[in-house]
Protein backbone atom coordinates (compact mmCIF):
# COMPACT_ATOMS: atom_id res chain seq x y z
CA UNK A 1 0.00 0.00 0.00
CA UNK A 2 1.77 3.24 -1.17
CA UNK A 3 1.25 6.28 1.39
CA UNK A 4 -1.66 7.69 -0.71
CA UNK A 5 -3.58 5.14 -0.56
CA UNK A 6 -3.48 4.58 3.33
CA UNK A 7 -4.76 8.61 3.42
CA UNK A 8 -6.87 8.87 0.45
CA UNK A 9 -9.41 11.72 1.80
CA UNK A 10 -6.80 13.76 3.30
CA UNK A 11 -4.69 13.42 0.31
CA UNK A 12 -7.59 14.00 -1.67
CA UNK A 13 -8.58 17.04 0.10
CA UNK A 14 -4.78 18.22 0.13
CA UNK A 15 -4.13 17.73 -3.38
CA UNK A 16 -7.38 20.45 -4.13
CA UNK A 17 -6.21 22.85 -2.02
CA UNK A 18 -2.51 22.81 -3.70
CA UNK A 19 -3.91 22.81 -7.07
CA UNK A 20 -6.31 25.37 -5.92
CA UNK A 21 -2.88 27.53 -4.90
CA UNK A 22 -1.35 26.82 -7.95
CA UNK A 23 -4.37 28.40 -9.51
CA UNK A 24 -5.52 25.12 -11.24
CA UNK A 25 -9.13 24.77 -11.16
CA UNK A 26 -9.87 21.61 -9.05
CA UNK A 27 -12.52 20.04 -11.61
CA UNK A 28 -9.68 19.78 -14.26
CA UNK A 29 -7.72 16.08 -14.44
CA UNK A 30 -4.95 15.37 -12.28
CA UNK A 31 -1.63 14.15 -13.57
CA UNK A 32 -1.48 10.47 -13.93
CA UNK A 33 0.93 9.69 -10.88
CA UNK A 34 2.65 6.44 -10.77
CA UNK A 35 2.47 4.53 -7.82
CA UNK A 36 6.38 4.89 -7.44
CA UNK A 37 6.34 8.74 -7.75
CA UNK A 38 4.26 8.57 -4.62
CA UNK A 39 5.31 5.69 -2.64
CA UNK A 40 6.47 8.12 0.62
CA UNK A 41 8.98 4.98 1.39
CA UNK A 42 12.27 6.72 0.97
CA UNK A 43 14.63 7.40 3.37
CA UNK A 44 14.50 10.22 5.58
CA UNK A 45 15.84 13.64 4.61
CA UNK A 46 19.52 13.95 4.51
CA UNK A 47 20.88 16.04 7.39
CA UNK A 48 21.42 19.24 5.96
CA UNK A 49 25.43 19.53 6.79
CA UNK A 50 26.30 16.04 8.54
CA UNK A 51 28.60 16.63 11.66
CA UNK A 52 29.91 13.38 10.29
CA UNK A 53 32.69 14.14 7.32
CA UNK A 54 33.79 10.21 7.38
CA UNK A 55 34.18 8.52 3.85
CA UNK A 56 30.77 8.36 2.57
CA UNK A 57 30.47 10.61 -0.65
CA UNK A 58 27.84 12.49 0.45
CA UNK A 59 29.75 13.40 3.95
CA UNK A 60 32.92 14.41 1.73
CA UNK A 61 30.82 16.41 -0.82
CA UNK A 62 29.17 18.10 2.08
CA UNK A 63 32.51 19.06 3.81
CA UNK A 64 33.70 20.35 0.47
CA UNK A 65 30.50 22.22 -0.14
CA UNK A 66 30.43 23.71 3.83
CA UNK A 67 34.42 25.20 3.50
CA UNK A 68 34.31 25.92 -0.16
CA UNK A 69 35.90 29.44 -1.15
CA UNK A 70 36.01 28.69 -4.87
CA UNK A 71 34.72 31.81 -5.31
CA UNK A 72 34.04 35.57 -4.20
CA UNK A 73 30.23 33.91 -2.92
CA UNK A 74 32.13 32.33 0.06
CA UNK A 75 32.66 35.88 1.63
CA UNK A 76 29.30 37.12 1.72
CA UNK A 77 27.75 33.87 2.85
CA UNK A 78 25.82 32.99 5.72
CA UNK A 79 25.81 29.75 5.10
CA UNK A 80 26.05 27.62 1.96
CA UNK A 81 23.08 26.13 0.88
CA UNK A 82 23.65 22.21 -0.35
CA UNK A 83 20.62 20.49 -0.92
CA UNK A 84 17.43 18.75 0.60
CA UNK A 85 15.69 15.28 0.71
CA UNK A 86 16.33 11.89 -0.59
CA UNK A 87 19.68 10.94 -1.86
CA UNK A 88 18.27 8.12 -3.62
CA UNK A 89 15.47 10.37 -5.18
CA UNK A 90 13.86 9.13 -8.76
CA UNK A 91 13.27 13.15 -9.01
CA UNK A 92 15.74 15.72 -8.88
CA UNK A 93 14.56 19.52 -8.71
CA UNK A 94 17.23 22.00 -9.90
CA UNK A 95 16.99 25.74 -9.06
CA UNK A 96 19.31 28.52 -9.25
CA UNK A 97 20.60 29.83 -6.33
CA UNK A 98 19.87 30.19 -2.66
CA UNK A 99 17.88 33.67 -1.34
CA UNK A 100 17.66 35.39 1.98
CA UNK A 101 15.56 32.81 3.50
CA UNK A 102 17.69 30.16 2.33
CA UNK A 103 21.39 31.75 3.07
CA UNK A 104 19.40 32.05 6.57
CA UNK A 105 18.66 28.69 7.08
CA UNK A 106 20.66 26.32 5.02
CA UNK A 107 17.56 24.46 2.85
CA UNK A 108 16.99 25.38 -0.73
CA UNK A 109 13.21 26.88 -1.77
CA UNK A 110 12.39 27.91 1.82
CA UNK A 111 10.99 31.09 0.90
CA UNK A 112 8.10 32.18 -0.61
CA UNK A 113 9.25 30.71 -3.62
CA UNK A 114 9.60 27.26 -1.94
CA UNK A 115 6.15 27.44 -0.63
CA UNK A 116 5.05 27.61 -4.33
CA UNK A 117 7.26 24.95 -5.47
CA UNK A 118 5.99 22.76 -2.33
CA UNK A 119 2.31 23.35 -4.01
CA UNK A 120 3.59 21.95 -7.74
CA UNK A 121 5.23 19.33 -6.27
CA UNK A 122 3.02 18.09 -3.67
CA UNK A 123 0.57 17.97 -6.70
CA UNK A 124 2.29 15.61 -8.65
CA UNK A 125 2.40 13.58 -5.50
CA UNK A 126 6.20 14.40 -4.23
CA UNK A 127 7.29 16.22 -1.10
CA UNK A 128 10.82 17.32 0.37
CA UNK A 129 11.29 14.10 1.18
CA UNK A 130 10.62 12.12 -1.68
CA UNK A 131 12.82 13.99 -4.05
CA UNK A 132 15.67 15.77 -3.54
CA UNK A 133 15.95 19.32 -4.17
CA UNK A 134 19.35 21.34 -5.11
CA UNK A 135 20.68 24.08 -6.91
CA UNK A 136 23.21 25.10 -9.65
CA UNK A 137 25.03 27.57 -7.21
CA UNK A 138 25.55 26.78 -3.46
CA UNK A 139 25.79 30.18 -1.95
CA UNK A 140 23.59 33.35 -2.49
CA UNK A 141 24.06 35.91 -5.13
CA UNK A 142 24.03 39.50 -3.39
CA UNK A 143 21.29 40.98 -3.97
CA UNK A 144 19.24 37.56 -5.19
CA UNK A 145 21.51 38.87 -8.71
CA UNK A 146 22.00 36.28 -11.57
CA UNK A 147 24.90 33.97 -10.62
CA UNK A 148 27.82 35.08 -12.93
CA UNK A 149 29.38 32.48 -14.87
CA UNK A 150 32.67 32.37 -12.46
CA UNK A 151 29.99 31.37 -10.39
CA UNK A 152 28.15 28.80 -11.97
CA UNK A 153 31.55 27.45 -13.34
CA UNK A 154 32.91 27.18 -9.81
CA UNK A 155 30.31 25.40 -8.51
CA UNK A 156 29.51 23.03 -11.64
CA UNK A 157 31.58 20.09 -10.13
CA UNK A 158 29.02 20.07 -6.77
CA UNK A 159 26.13 20.00 -8.38
CA UNK A 160 27.40 16.98 -10.84
CA UNK A 161 28.76 14.96 -8.45
CA UNK A 162 25.14 15.45 -6.60
CA UNK A 163 23.45 14.06 -9.52
CA UNK A 164 25.74 11.17 -9.91
CA UNK A 165 25.25 10.01 -6.13
CA UNK A 166 21.56 10.22 -6.57
CA UNK A 167 20.88 9.20 -10.27
CA UNK A 168 17.87 10.18 -10.86
CA UNK A 169 15.18 9.29 -13.34
CA UNK A 170 14.25 12.59 -13.81
CA UNK A 171 15.48 16.22 -13.51
CA UNK A 172 12.98 18.88 -13.37
CA UNK A 173 14.79 22.26 -14.03
CA UNK A 174 12.87 25.34 -12.49
CA UNK A 175 13.84 28.64 -14.43
CA UNK A 176 16.29 29.41 -17.02
CA UNK A 177 19.42 29.67 -15.03
CA UNK A 178 19.16 25.65 -14.12
CA UNK A 179 18.05 24.92 -17.53
CA UNK A 180 20.78 26.41 -19.09
CA UNK A 181 23.37 25.26 -16.46
CA UNK A 182 22.08 21.88 -17.07
CA UNK A 183 21.67 21.52 -20.75
CA UNK A 184 24.25 23.51 -21.90
CA UNK A 185 22.02 25.66 -23.55
CA UNK A 186 21.35 29.49 -24.30
CA UNK A 187 17.39 29.08 -25.65
CA UNK A 188 14.81 30.58 -24.57
CA UNK A 189 12.86 29.05 -21.76
CA UNK A 190 9.81 28.54 -24.23
CA UNK A 191 11.57 26.60 -26.64
CA UNK A 192 13.55 24.45 -23.80
CA UNK A 193 9.83 23.57 -22.46
CA UNK A 194 7.68 20.96 -23.82
CA UNK A 195 10.72 18.57 -24.95
CA UNK A 196 12.43 16.11 -23.69
CA UNK A 197 16.32 16.79 -23.21
CA UNK A 198 18.52 14.77 -21.74
CA UNK A 199 21.35 15.44 -19.12
CA UNK A 200 24.68 15.71 -21.21
CA UNK A 201 26.45 12.19 -20.97
CA UNK A 202 23.67 10.39 -19.64
CA UNK A 203 20.13 9.12 -20.59
CA UNK A 204 18.53 11.09 -17.84
CA UNK A 205 15.54 12.93 -18.98
CA UNK A 206 15.41 17.12 -18.24
CA UNK A 207 12.23 18.70 -18.31
CA UNK A 208 12.11 22.56 -18.09
CA UNK A 209 9.76 24.73 -16.20
CA UNK A 210 9.28 27.65 -14.84
CA UNK A 211 11.15 29.27 -11.57
CA UNK A 212 8.48 29.73 -9.18
CA UNK A 213 9.59 33.08 -8.55
CA UNK A 214 8.33 34.20 -11.67
CA UNK A 215 5.05 32.20 -11.71
CA UNK A 216 4.82 34.63 -8.25
CA UNK A 217 5.30 37.73 -11.03
CA UNK A 218 3.10 36.54 -13.21
CA UNK A 219 0.32 34.17 -11.87
CA UNK A 220 -1.00 33.84 -15.02
CA UNK A 221 1.35 31.52 -16.25
CA UNK A 222 0.62 28.69 -13.60
CA UNK A 223 -1.48 26.83 -16.16
CA UNK A 224 1.65 26.70 -18.20
CA UNK A 225 3.93 24.92 -15.03
CA UNK A 226 1.14 22.65 -14.54
CA UNK A 227 1.04 21.57 -18.20
CA UNK A 228 4.38 21.10 -17.50
CA UNK A 229 4.31 18.94 -14.52
CA UNK A 230 2.25 17.14 -15.84
CA UNK A 231 4.77 16.61 -19.01
CA UNK A 232 7.36 15.35 -16.74
CA UNK A 233 4.81 12.82 -14.92
CA UNK A 234 4.38 11.32 -18.18
CA UNK A 235 7.86 10.94 -19.22
CA UNK A 236 8.27 9.23 -15.57
CA UNK A 237 6.01 6.98 -15.86
CA UNK A 238 6.71 6.04 -19.80
CA UNK A 239 10.66 5.32 -18.63
CA UNK A 240 9.27 3.44 -15.51
CA UNK A 241 7.24 1.39 -18.12
CA UNK A 242 10.18 1.05 -20.18
CA UNK A 243 12.15 -0.26 -17.35
CA UNK A 244 9.82 -2.95 -16.54
CA UNK A 245 8.66 -4.02 -19.98
CA UNK A 246 12.52 -4.42 -20.96
CA UNK A 247 13.13 -6.37 -17.09
N1 LIG B 1 15.31 30.22 -5.78
C1 LIG B 1 16.10 29.21 -6.17
O1 LIG B 1 16.36 29.04 -7.35
N2 LIG B 1 16.58 28.40 -5.24
C2 LIG B 1 16.31 28.52 -3.94
O2 LIG B 1 16.79 27.73 -3.15
C3 LIG B 1 15.48 29.59 -3.55
C4 LIG B 1 14.99 30.42 -4.48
Amino acid sequence: MTAAEGNDTVDDAQRRAYLTAMGIPVWQSRAPVGDAVLADSAAPSAPMQSPIDGGDPWSILRAEVRECTRCALHSSRTQTVFGVGNERAEWLIIGEAPGAEEDRLGEPFVGRAGKLLDNMLFAIGLNRRTAYIANVIKCRPPQNRDPLPDEVASCAGYLRRQIQLIKPKLILAVGRVAAHDLLKSADSLANLRGKIHTYPGSDIPVIVTYHPAYLLRSPGEKHRAWEDLKFAVSVYNNAADHATNSA
